[in-house]
């Protein structure tokens, strides 16, 4: 090598100059080389020095990517309903869910653990009521006598139902695939545009809201979803809530403060029974659906809730289809209020999270810029805007790329060809996450990872990327330096740990096969 990584310019005052000496008609393969070189140091992880067991695992990695690439079923080029048995047998994905992948920033409330669960578990419990609506979708409430829905007004008691059934095996299935839209059936066929998945996403989170906005069940999906991403080798979240109205068999109902202390109840109760798990923080949402001055009301609320729940409380965000919601601009008056009572509230904003280029809802991204979001969920058209792409890198402003979620709501069919990929070439801020995971078929962050690192991280990213990223979502969360250096020490010893256990990760699983 006759260029050093930390001179990247030299090569190419370098080539020029070579080239204007002119002389051979074949490239200098030594400039050739450096300028490879280069490029692999400008990825996110190109810095990173590897010890000599982290060389030997990323040589194994490397390997075991360039044998997935070669194959014709390449699962990051297939949706992933119809990739998800492959991933699960990949040795990079067992890998991965082995590693110690940090923090999952984005992620949401009643997407975040298991649907199984609520059908096998949840709809056997007593009380339990089900009403099918004149859309043929399904809504849920315990009840001791519940009260007629607008456009859902037969319920049924479920155990009822259960007991006049031969086999609720049928019911069961009916149940679960309404609340998902993962599917085994073609998902182009099923769901052909954007409009369509979108409709049954919304339906979904319907569907099973009279379940977890249940208080017994609000408070074990929540403990059960920590499970799952802890299981999974994630250690901190900092997790999209709505913070709905809970309620009670009885028909009382608990405020948002409730379901806060709620979730700061379990967060603490959860950390404490895992000690190497650092905890979660949770970032208020509000529908960007609502008018003027119910957002001015929700923005109100923030601000008490973040004076009041220091601790678990991060910020605040609007939710929902950007495409057919309100632009964050429509809302500039209400989301200026902190600032202008000097009052904190750090807003994440999901911006770009579309394809419409150009229309008033792609000015998201700048606009969550302006009201200084201190990160970008999705930002999946932000290489489309160069302005806002460099103020989100100086500003070290965050992008949460999910792109399973992504893929599934039809804004890339082939994740190699995700937008994220020429984020990642050039180390821009980033980190990875799973957004809804169950309700795309998915837990934890390990198909994410798997996604990102084989798809749109192509052969160049290595063990030095998924090093990087892990500790970005560590450096990019909303904790307090302080706190990030102590999550930063014990994902530290994790990592080496992990890397120690599967430095012969490779021999391992070829004496499997
Ligand atoms: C649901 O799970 C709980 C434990 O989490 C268990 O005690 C209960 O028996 C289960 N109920 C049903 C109906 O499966
Ligand atoms: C119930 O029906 C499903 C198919 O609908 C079948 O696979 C299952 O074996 C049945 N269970 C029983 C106990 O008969
Ligand atoms: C939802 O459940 C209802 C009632 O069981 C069923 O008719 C409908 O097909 C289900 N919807 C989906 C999307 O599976
Ligand atoms: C805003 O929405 C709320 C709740 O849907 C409604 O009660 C209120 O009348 C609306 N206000 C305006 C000005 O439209
Ligand atoms: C954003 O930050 C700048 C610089 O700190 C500040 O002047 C401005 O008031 C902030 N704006 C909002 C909406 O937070
Ligand atoms: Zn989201």
């Amino acid at each position: 090598m006759i260029m050093s990584l930390q001179r990247p310019y030299a090569a190419v005052a370098c080539l020029l100059l070579y080239c204007l000496t002119g002389g051979l008609s074949i490239p200098d393969p030594r400039q050739r080389e450096a300028l490879i070189e280069q490029e692999a140091s400008m990825q996110t992880g190109g810095q990173m020095v590897l010890t000599d067991a982290e060389k030997r695992l990323d040589a194994a990695l490397f390997k075991m990517k360039q044998e997935e690439v070669m194959r014709a079923d390449f699962p990051p080029a297939m949706h992933f309903f119809k990739a998800r048995p492959l991933i699960r047998s990949s040795p990079i994905f067992g890998l991965l869910q082995k590693m110690p992948k940090g923090a999952a920033l984005h992620v949401h409330d009643f997407a975040m653990g298991s649907l199984e669960w609520l059908v096998k578990n949840v709809t056997y419990q007593p009380h339990c009521y089900m009403c099918v609506t004149d859309g043929q979708s399904i809504r849920f409430i315990f009840s001791r006598r519940p009260k007629a829905l607008p456009h859902c007004s037969d319920w049924t008691l479920l155990e009822d139902l259960r007991a006049k059934l031969v086999n609720a095996t049928e019911l069961d299935h009916s149940i679960m695939a309404n609340l998902t839209i993962f599917t085994d059936q073609d998902p182009e066929v099923l769901y052909p545009s954007q409009n369509v998945i979108w409709d049954r996403f919304e339906q979904a989170f319907l569907a099973m809201w009279g379940l977890v906005t249940y208080a017994p069940v609000f408070r074990e999906y929540y403990y059960r979803g920590l499970t799952e991403f802890y299981m999974d080798n994630v250690m901190y979240l900092e997790l999209r809530a709505l913070l709905p109205e809970i309620y009670e068999l009885d028909g009382t109902t608990h405020d948002k403060p409730w379901a806060l202390k709620t979730y700061q109840d379990v967060t603490r109760q959860f950390t404490a029974e895992h000690p190497d798990f650092f905890g979660a923080r949770l970032i208020f949402t509000v529908h960007r659906g609502v008018n003027m001055s119910v957002m001015t009301e929700v923005v109100e609320e923030a601000m008490k809730l973040q004076r009041d729940f220091p601790d678990i409380m991060a910020g605040f965000d609007l939710v929902g289809r950007e495409d057919s919601g309100r632009p964050l601009w429509y809302f500039r008056d209400a989301l200026s209020l902190p600032v202008e009572r000097g009052v904190m509230l750090p807003f994440f904003f999901h911006a770009g999270e579309t394809d419409l280029e150009g229309t008033e809802v792609d000015q998201n991204l700048l606009d969550a810029l302006l009201f200084n979001t201190s990160r970008i969920g999705h930002g999946f058209a932000l290489v489309r805007h160069p302005v806002a792409k460099g103020l989100s890198r100086r500003k070290g402003v965050a992008v949460e790329v999910c792109p399973i979620s992504n893929q599934v709501m039809k804004l890339v069919k082939d994740l190699r060809n995700h937008p994220a990929a020429a984020l990642m070439s050039e180390n821009h801020p980033l980190v990875i996450s799973s957004d809804d995971p169950a309700m795309f078929g998915s837990s934890g962050l390990s198909y994410d990872f798997y996604e990102a690192f084989v798809g749109f991280g192509g052969i160049r990213s290595n063990l030095g990327s998924l090093k990087e990223l892990a500790i970005n979502s560590i450096r990019y969360s909303s904790l307090t330096l302080k706190q990030q250096e102590k999550a930063l020490a014990l994902w530290q010893r994790q990592w080496i740990r992990f890397v120690s256990e599967n430095v012969d990760y490779l021999k391992y699983t070829l004496t499997q096969l």
